[in-house]
């Protein structure tokens, strides 16, 4: 922890940080600025809505399913309907793609600019309901040249993880938190509610080479692969006389991978036989989280390939993920080739 708070007189607030990151970069026009400051403005409204979504009545399901299966909650709604708008109020997207809506949202002509946004609104939804820490994802793209003369379509969105020029997620939390970078490294600040100001806590954040901790939903253990069976039973029982790992598992990725990246460890949700490409999404999910763990040191994977390498074929597509300290993923890799047939 660094010593910033909001009695400083010289206070590094995230909009301080990303304007003078944004002024250190040739040629910037202040467009990428303008796009993070909204979605930092939905991310403190959204922040507020979760606070009080109990007293408004905003939890509960609002009555019909989203694209990928899951009961769409009322704060899912308002949350998606927040960060679209201020993003298209930013004047600086033409794609935005968000896990509530099947199709790409295009900016209206009169509104765009140069940048693709993918975003989950409210991830770990099934945890609104119990007052468990949710959290928001998003991953921020350049539209490709060659492509920026016509219409923008959903096609200026399938580009690779390695193409991404910021990501950041918010976890709301006993706190709320937002992890950020523009490849750079990897930054938290914390909301301060006072001033209703993010504050950098914790500057070039750095993970475990190796945790204690391995974390994956292992009630589907009767539907894993060789590979997933054999990496947990060796984290249980280690043969080489070591300490058997600890076991956490929150149910809401943003919290499970901020615990991962502060504590060390592992987090998987790998394919397994009733989900066969896994259950977390490539674009505004597993991406996002990659680079940022890998700003900070860390891997990300499917077990086969780098999770930031893969080129996307759809929108709403999914991948196996599997995300931590460098030498617990590689170990988790080396199981992957040693069992996969
Ligand atoms: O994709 C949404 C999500 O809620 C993630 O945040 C979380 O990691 C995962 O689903 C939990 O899935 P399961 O209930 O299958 O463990």
């Amino acid at each position: 922890m660094t010593d910033q708070s909001a009695f400083d007189t010289d206070v590094w607030t995230l909009t301080r940080f990303v304007m003078e990151t944004g002024r250190q970069v040739k040629g910037a026009t202040g467009e990428l600025t303008q796009l993070i400051n909204a979605m930092l403005t939905a991310i403190k409204a959204i922040s507020s809505a979760v606070r009080k979504a109990g007293l408004a009545h905003l939890q509960g399901i609002a009555g019909h399913i989203n694209v990928t299966g899951d009961e769409v909650k009322k704060l899912d709604v308002l949350s998606n309907d927040l960060v679209i708008n201020m993003l298209q109020a930013s004047y600086s997207t033409c794609v935005l793609v968000t896990e509530e809506n099947k199709e790409a949202v295009i900016t209206p002509a009169e509104k765009r600019g140069k940048y693709i946004v993918c975003f989950d609104p409210l991830d770990g939804s099934s945890n609104i309901d119990c007052l468990a820490p949710i959290g928001t994802i998003f991953a921020i793209y350049k539209r490709i040249e060659e492509s920026s003369e016509g219409e923008p379509t959903e096609k200026d969105a399938l580009q690779p993880g390695n193409q991404i020029v910021c990501a950041g997620y918010a976890l709301y939390g006993s706190a709320t938190v937002v992890a950020m970078s523009t490849g750079a490294g990897l930054n938290f600040f914390m909301l301060d509610p006072a001033i209703g100001e993010f504050i950098l806590t914790d500057r070039n954040v750095k993970i475990k080479k190796k945790g204690k901790i391995y974390s994956l939903n292992e009630g589907y253990a009767k539907y894993f692969d060789s590979a997933v069976t054999e990496y947990i039973k060796h984290k249980k029982f280690p043969e080489d006389g070591s300490a058997p790992y600890g076991a956490r598992y929150v149910g809401s990725m943003v919290s499970d991978v901020h615990r991962t990246i502060a504590y060390g460890g592992i987090f998987l949700y790998p394919a397994n036989e009733k989900s066969p490409k896994g259950k977390l999404r490539l674009l505004y999910e597993c991406n996002p989280i990659a680079f940022l763990v890998e700003q900070a040191g860390g891997l990300a994977t499917t077990g086969t390939q780098r999770i930031l390498d893969v080129q996307p074929e759809a929108l709403h597509q999914r991948v196996p993920f599997v995300v931590g300290s460098p030498d617990d993923v590689e170990e988790y890799m080396a199981f992957v080739k040693k069992y996969k047939k």
